[in-house]
């Protein structure tokens, strides 16, 4: 095992602004939701008479607090399709980045939308609530098949070239970390395939996690040989192993997404299918919710 350290080894913080703001906008709803358990918990004429009422209530400070917020993060999960969509947004900022930011606002949505609702989801509202529900949870699926597709760090897919060339850069950087021969390290590498055919849609999701477990396995089994000293060498040294195996689990994920990239962005064009027309009723249902809110409830804006 080659004794030079990883350059980036260290470079990574431990806990990252995305991680901060994601389980910020996940524990504040969930903590006031405990906090006032009780009133939750109490039908529509209990509520009224708990003074609770007058600060968690929907039209009340705290619970239009979270309404506002909740508006305004919805409709900034829409940014995200339009910078894709629209070339003039194409400048700001990365589409990596503004992917991860709608993960995050996505998940913590429906969380801060309930707090809003005071956990009560009735009439069109309820029907757009289930709706943002759903494709908050479609997006889990949606997200993991968009990661089964190589790309840049900007989010833009690699080329089959590209990938072949990251494939040939991989194998010699793990040779140099581990002092083997690159034929040597890509037969260690090669994770045996399920076999192949026309797969249906949930074949291929089961697939995929199926490589998932695959891989896991094939790196446990190449850690526990390459952590051994070979005969008449010094032991690896722990750094180079860990950036070694770092960018084995990378070639190992290459090579299964590449088996299965025709089948991924198969199954990732339905869920584009269904993702979209669910979004666009939960958006129209929160601008009529809103429209009517304003109208005819006792939302006072301005
Ligand atoms: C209220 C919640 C959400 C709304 C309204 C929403 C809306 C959308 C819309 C409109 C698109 C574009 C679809 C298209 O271009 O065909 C999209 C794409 C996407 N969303 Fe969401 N989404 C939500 C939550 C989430 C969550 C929670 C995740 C992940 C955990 C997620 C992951 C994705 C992914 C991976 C894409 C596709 C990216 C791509 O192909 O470039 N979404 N979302």
């Amino acid at each position: 095992m080659n004794q030079a350290a990883p350059k980036r080894a260290g470079n990574t913080p431990a806990v990252t602004a995305d991680q901060v703001v994601f389980v910020t906008l996940l524990v504040t709803p969930i903590a006031l939701t405990l906090r006032d358990l009780h009133y939750y918990s109490l039908g529509p004429g209990g509520r009224i008479r708990d003074p609770l009422h007058a600060t968690l209530s929907p039209g009340r400070p705290l619970g239009l607090l979270f309404g506002f917020l909740g508006l305004f993060l919805f409709l900034f999960m829409w940014l995200y399709p339009m910078r894709k969509r629209i070339p003039i947004l194409r400048k700001i900022g990365g589409l990596g980045t503004w992917l991860r930011i709608h993960v995050i606002v996505g998940s913590a949505l429906p969380l801060l939308v309930a707090v809003h609702a005071g956990w009560r989801f009735h009439g069109l509202i309820g029907l757009g609530y289930a709706a943002m529900v759903l494709v908050s949870l479609s997006g889990i699926v949606g997200r993991y098949l968009y990661t089964r597709i190589p790309r840049h760090r900007n989010g833009v897919e690699l080329t089959r070239d590209e990938v072949e060339g990251e494939r040939r850069t991989l194998l010699t950087r793990i040779a140099a970390q581990t002092g083997l021969d690159p034929t040597e390290v890509e037969r260690a590498l090669f994770v045996e395939p399920a076999r192949a055919g026309r797969l249906g849609p949930i074949q291929v999701l089961a697939r995929l996690l199926a490589d998932d477990i695959a891989q896991r396995r094939a790196l446990g089994e190449i850690r526990r040989r390459w952590s051994m000293p070979r005969p008449g060498a010094p032991a690896p040294d722990p750094k180079a192993l860990r950036e070694a195996l770092r960018l084995a689990r990378r070639q190992i994920a290459l090579d299964q997404q590449m088996r299965m990239l025709d089948a991924t962005h198969r199954l990732f064009g339905y869920w584009h299918v269904a993702h979209l027309p669910v979004a666009i009723t939960a958006l129209i249902a929160v601008l009529v919710h809103v429209v009517v809110a304003v109208i005819v409830g006792g939302v006072k804006i301005g």
